[in-house]
């Protein structure tokens, strides 16, 4: 079994990738070839924004928003400590400083009672993260930055093809920022990423900082970086699209499953019934995860921890916050565990992995009769 089996898929997508890879091949504009506005036309699209701007990696997105919103040194930007190290790295590149507000217990998304009392008169944007797929508190963090005049950047690298209250992950605040690492649920063949926005100055800004700043050729207005997608990634990701909602649909399938044969026996992170998740992770949450992830990977089911050490604890970033800053998102990094998932996990995959983790949960009896039930 795959941790996200991504051979499967593009058996299934052979031809529709083949083919618009050897598009690319054949007319050679390999880099801001015409896939990479036909991508960003669909994606823009698809999220609701209205404008769309294809980058080099999720990591690319998070850095060109802030330098487009010019956050910079003496700025701070408060965010969640539980994510992928790349969203506070994005803020310290800029010279401005990540704090660190906790998470909530359930979600594991940036909890928005502590925002608010975090923010000072140096606090210049919010930046909370989707995590795992399922759209953090937008509605009220949005309320925050309003009242104080801040920016939110919604860090969706794992949760394209959620939405929220009806809207579109990507398009829930100013400026959203996704991935297209090959494992994210919509992934490319190497590194991608996108940024939205409805925000027409801002748009502009980031097309010209993806390329060095660039308003003309040549001319250099702003300071930018070497950001562009290049034009095979745009083409992989067109052709993955096609099929974009009904690996959603097989992915909330997969999640459903393991909700009913897990829930009543384990911890998991819970989901707020106004937001779909894009499902990048399944998590649950044990209290012996390493003895529990022992046995799995016995069993020949592979699992990961996302992630083992929050970022506040991080030896780069440990200066910013005391270890005890933020206990939730320290209590989560030792209980979390994330299951295979995918659209091409079956059922009987799902059975397999519940059953293992039940037997290793020691919920052997119930765990099979509770099987037994359901089948
Ligand atoms: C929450 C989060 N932010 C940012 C990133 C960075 O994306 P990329 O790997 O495309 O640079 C990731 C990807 O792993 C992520 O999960």
């Amino acid at each position: 079994m795959e941790f996200i089996d991504l051979k499967s898929q593009y058996t299934d997508a052979r031809e529709r990738i083949d083919a618009r890879i050897h598009a690319v091949l054949d007319h050679g504009q390999y880099i801001m070839g015409p896939e990479v506005a036909e991508l960003e036309k669909q994606l823009a699209a698809f999220s609701g924004a209205r404008h769309c701007i294809t980058v080099a990696s999720g990591t690319e997105a998070l850095l060109i928003a802030l330098m487009a919103l010019g956050i910079g040194p003496g700025d701070e930007v408060i965010t969640t400590p539980f994510s992928f190290i790349a969203t506070a790295e994005a803020i310290v590149l800029t010279g401005a400083t990540p704090v660190f507000a906790d998470i909530d217990p359930l979600t594991c998304n940036i909890d928005p009672n502590l925002v608010e009392r975090l923010v000072s008169a140096r606090t210049r944007a919010i930046m909370p993260v989707s995590l795992f797929g399922q759209p953090a508190d937008m509605l009220a963090l949005n309320d925050i930055a309003e009242r104080h005049g801040l920016v939110v950047i919604e860090d969706a690298a794992q949760s394209f093809g959620a939405s929220y209250q009806g809207r579109r992950s990507c398009n829930l605040s100013t400026i959203g920022c996704t991935s297209f690492f090959p494992s994210k649920p919509l992934g490319c063949y190497g590194d991608g990423g996108a940024l939205f926005t409805s925000d027409d100055a801002l748009a502009r800004a980031m097309r010209e900082i993806r390329v060095h700043g660039q308003s003309q050729r040549y001319v250099h207005t702003r300071i930018g970086v070497g950001g562009r997608m290049d034009t095979l990634q745009c083409a992989v990701v067109l052709a993955k699209l096609e099929r974009f909602e009904w690996e959603l649909g097989q992915r909330r399938r997969a999640a459903a499953r393991y909700d009913a044969l897990l829930g009543e026996h384990v911890q998991l992170v819970s989901r707020e019934a106004d937001r779909s998740s894009a499902f990048a992770q399944y998590t649950i949450v044990l209290e012996d995860r390493g003895a529990i992830q022992a046995a799995l990977h016995t069993a020949g089911i592979p699992t990961a921890v996302h992630y083992p050490v929050p970022i506040h604890r991080q030896p780069a970033y440990a200066h910013l916050s005391s270890p005890e800053a933020c206990p939730v998102a320290s209590y989560m990094a030792a209980r979390v565990l994330s299951l295979p998932m995918g659209p091409y996990l079956s059922d009987a995959d799902t059975h397999q992995v519940v059953e293992a983790v039940l037997l290793a949960a020691g919920v052997a009896a119930t765990g099979h009769s509770a099987l037994a039930r359901r089948a």
